[in-house]
């Protein structure tokens, strides 16, 4: 794998400092209803990498948290400060590889946490964490983002944890996998069940049909579903000299469908051609169907091929699809129909209604059907929401040249319809090198922002994050 100098200009770059900022200036009306903070996470390397191998998958974790009341935002910002941040920091430069490639590490790396906590922020149980598939969830304080390190939740939690855990909205309780999690490559999955306070009720191990980087998955109010893609992670490749992540054709995909009141023995595997997805929208289920809203592409966006050539971005270019499993139907197959033409990704919906019937989506996307002319690119121009009763869209568009982020839904209260509420997404304003959050009325988001609240320094691109209710 090549590195993409996109990775270390403009707003990839990393951000060196960290900020404090009481009061940021807001341009419209904060609706005097929200009240709480939005946490969002990038990758953002505290030093240069040590090759050109450098995938922005792998850059430490940076967190930053927009606190929101009484038509006020405040801001601040922090690296996660985890044991691979704290080592090479002593070091005074970059001692891991590449998602820890033994092949490009310094010696004082071997054996040692690689974490980055760089993907996903989780609220549950009252506490915030920093998501990174390959390691254990990072705790940070809220308030101050103050890290707490790694937490193994009892010792039940000792490797890998998905970045997209799914919390049922009814009971509270967090539904979470992990992929490899007895070692890189292992063909083995966990699955689990964690409280509301945080203590784990359920691991399971199963065996999937390959070593997958699984990304996300699905739980409905019936069912888990694993959807394991030809993403393969390999050691040996690695060693070879050839990329430790990959687009391994001549593979097939596959999902396990589990009943909740099934163990890991009850899984049923279905399959597809080779096809990708990073991120799930939502899932539900009427108990002999079960419908899925993904992001689906025919390769992994950003990602070479198992001998470490590009793909084709047409065919990395993710689209909303929607799979649908029939139950009483002995057949293994799943069926796949694209809802939504433009190139799109990080889908996120009114979280009251995960693992139900959902009638609005929303993500971003590009203005124009055109394929991506960038494999590395997540510069999504507007901001999309869909709705599955009628399959219409709505978006906003951003002035050319600005980027925004994944959108994230806060309801307008807790007795709100499904979609009434605001959308916040943070935006690079390219023309100006900085960013600024952004609140949609999530009903009229063609509209435009209803409030703007400006930063004076860039938020580098990022990936995912989460809304805590109240101040
Ligand atoms: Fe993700």
């Amino acid at each position: 794998m090549q590195t993409n100098p996109h990775f270390f200009d403009g707003n990839y770059a990393s951000l060196t400092e960290e900020h404090d900022i009481p009061a940021l200036h807001i341009e419209g009306t904060l609706p005097p209803e929200l009240s709480g903070s939005l946490f969002r996470v990038g990758p953002n390397p505290q030093y240069a990498p040590r090759d050109n191998s450098y995938h922005w998958f792998s850059g430490d974790g940076m967190v930053h948290a927009f606190h929101i009341g009484q038509g006020r935002v405040s801001y601040s910002n922090r690296w996660a400060r985890t044991p691979k941040w704290q080592l090479e920091h002593a070091a005074g430069r970059a001692l891991f590889g590449t998602f820890g490639n033994p092949a490009t590490s310094d010696p004082r790396a071997e054996g040692q946490n690689g974490g980055t906590a760089n993907t996903n922020m989780l609220w549950h149980g009252e506490r915030l964490f920093a998501l990174e598939e390959s390691h254990q969830p990072f705790e940070l304080d809220p308030h101050s983002l103050a890290s707490k390190g790694h937490q193994s939740f009892g010792d039940r939690v000792t490797s890998r944890f998905t970045a997209h855990p799914k919390v049922d909205p009814e009971s509270g309780v967090l539904h979470f996998f992990a992929y490899s999690p007895d070692g890189p490559c292992s063909p083995t999955m966990h699955y689990g069940v964690m409280d509301q306070d945080c203590e784990v009720t359920r691991l399971e191990s199963f065996t999937s049909p390959y070593a997958s980087m699984a990304h996300d998955f699905m739980v409905t109010r019936g069912y888990v579903l694993f959807p394991v893609t030809p993403l393969t992670l390999s050691v040996e490749r690695a060693m070879r000299g050839k990329p430790l992540l990959a687009w391994e054709t001549g593979l097939r995909t596959h999902v396990g469908v589990m009943p909740h009141g099934g163990g890991v023995d009850t899984l049923r595997w279905f399959d597809a051609d080779a096809c990708h997805v990073f991120h799930v929208m939502n899932a539900w289920d009427d108990g002999n169907t079960i419908v899925a809203y993904v992001m689906q592409s025919d390769t992994a966006p950003g990602l070479p091929d198992a001998e470490g050539q590009p793909g084709d971005p047409a065919a990395m270019a993710a689209r909303l699809c929607r799979w649908t499993f029939n139950l009483g139907s002995a057949d293994t197959g799943f069926q796949r129909e694209y809802l939504d033409d433009l190139a799109a990704e990080f889908p996120r919906i009114d979280e009251r209604y995960a693992g139900r019937r959902n009638r609005y989506g929303f993500y971003t996307c590009h203005r124009t059907s055109r394929a991506r002319d960038d494999s590395e690119s997540v510069l999504y121009d507007s901001l999309a929401r869909f709705d599955f009763d009628t399959r219409k869209r709505s978006m906003y568009t951003l002035p050319l040249g600005d980027v925004v982020s994944e959108p994230v839904f806060v309801p307008r209260s807790t007795s709100a319809a499904e979609g009434d509420g605001w959308l916040l997404a943070v935006a690079w304003r390219d023309k100006e090198q900085r960013s600024d959050l952004l609140v949609f009325d999530a009903v009229d988001l063609a509209a435009g922002p209803v409030a703007v609240a400006g930063l004076p320094h860039r938020v580098p691109f990022g990936f995912h994050g989460t809304w805590r209710p109240g101040l």
